[in-house]
């Protein structure tokens, strides 16, 4: 017996709900930053990612079009059918190239993009149905474990992950271990998984990328606030609400924050959040990784490196790892 849909958004609307109250009732409050990406998130997010500052994108994207055939390699190699399963997808836009690239050396591949926001993936359809008309494409709508085993119930061909944008870096360092370990779990010995990491680097160029002059990561933030005021009846004033972003090159973090402006009360479905002059909300990590980091996380999460991907700069890594 299924969920109806409509029974679903509400499952899915509670989990926000009990999710922030937790969050803002925490002695550290914070947000959860997969929350980020509503409509207006998604749309935002794509600015982020044009931006002058953000160089992450533009050092995947020349990975993905200059390495292609170094990515595709042991992806194709074995010559049998495979899904191609991409963690948080978002509008797919560098993946295009690997895409084109499979496509192109006759590879029997169903291409299934995985992202919590149903908004992102009609997107990635509307672009790849025009761009790549051939592709077989099956996208999932849902939290990344609960899409993959709903893929991994209904295919037994042999599978490789992509978890690119370094969305990995939004995760502690302890959670993108058992993430890694969870997603070795989903796969059989030999199936590859590909995932961006971006690289430690001069502190001032990793703090820019994410306290841009023109105020997009700050108007990101801040339409987590705006949500909550729309889907969980809240009354956040966003003008009391300042973005801060903090980057230690000892741990390799990068934070970001809202500070409260002003001491304030937050009402949010019916119950009060107090919020002391320049108290702050964690609302997400950005973790920046250095190549020993990554290959010890490989390791210790049941993969081996196959090879590191860099960009010409080598200021980002795409690692290719293989279940063992
Ligand atoms: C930083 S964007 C990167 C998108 C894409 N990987 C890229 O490289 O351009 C993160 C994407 O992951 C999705 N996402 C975040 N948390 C998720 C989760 N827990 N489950 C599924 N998707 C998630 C977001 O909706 C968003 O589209």
């Amino acid at each position: 017996m299924f969920d109806s849909p409509a029974t679903l958004a509400q499952q899915e609307s509670n989990q926000f709900l009990q999710d922030v109250w937790q969050g803002l009732s925490s002695k550290q409050k914070y947000l959860e930053s997969k929350y980020f990406y509503d409509e207006n998130g998604d749309v935002i997010f794509q600015k982020i990612m044009d931006c002058s500052d953000y160089y992450l994108t533009r050092c995947e994207m020349d990975i993905l079009k200059n390495k292609t055939a170094e990515l595709a390699f042991p992806i194709t190699a074995p010559g049998t059918p495979f899904d191609l399963i991409e963690l948080g997808a978002g509008d797919a836009s560098k993946t295009y190239f690997l895409l084109k690239h499979l496509l192109k050396s006759n590879a029997d591949f169903v291409y299934k993009p995985i992202d919590i926001s149903g908004h992102i993936l009609d997107v990635l359809e509307d672009n790849l149905s025009q761009q790549l008309p051939n592709l077989k494409v099956a996208p999932c709508e849902g939290d990344y474990f609960q899409a993959l085993d709903r893929i991994c119930q209904t295919s037994n061909r042999r599978k490789i992950v992509l978890f690119l944008g370094s969305n990995i870096g939004n995760m502690q360092l302890d959670e993108s271990e058992s993430f890694c370990q969870q997603m070795a779990h989903h796969l059989n010995p030999g199936d590859f998984a590909i995932v961006g990491f971006d690289l430690k680097k001069n502190p001032k160029t990793i703090l820019k990328a994410y306290d841009d002059d023109e105020g997009v990561t700050s108007e990101f933030n801040l339409n987590l606030l705006h949500r909550i005021n729309r889907d969980l009846d809240g009354n956040f004033d966003l003008k009391q609400f300042e973005h801060y972003q903090n980057y230690d090159p000892l741990t390799g973090a990068c934070r970001s924050f809202l500070v409260s402006l002003t001491e304030q009360t937050v009402t949010i479905a019916g119950r009060d959040f107090y919020f002391a002059k320049d108290e702050a909300i964690y609302m997400e990590v950005s973790q920046k990784y250095s190549p020993e980091d990554i290959d010890e996380l490989a390791e210790r999460s049941g993969f081996k490196t196959v090879s590191h991907c860099y960009d010409h700069k080598k200021w980002y890594m795409d690692a290719i790892w293989k279940v063992i």
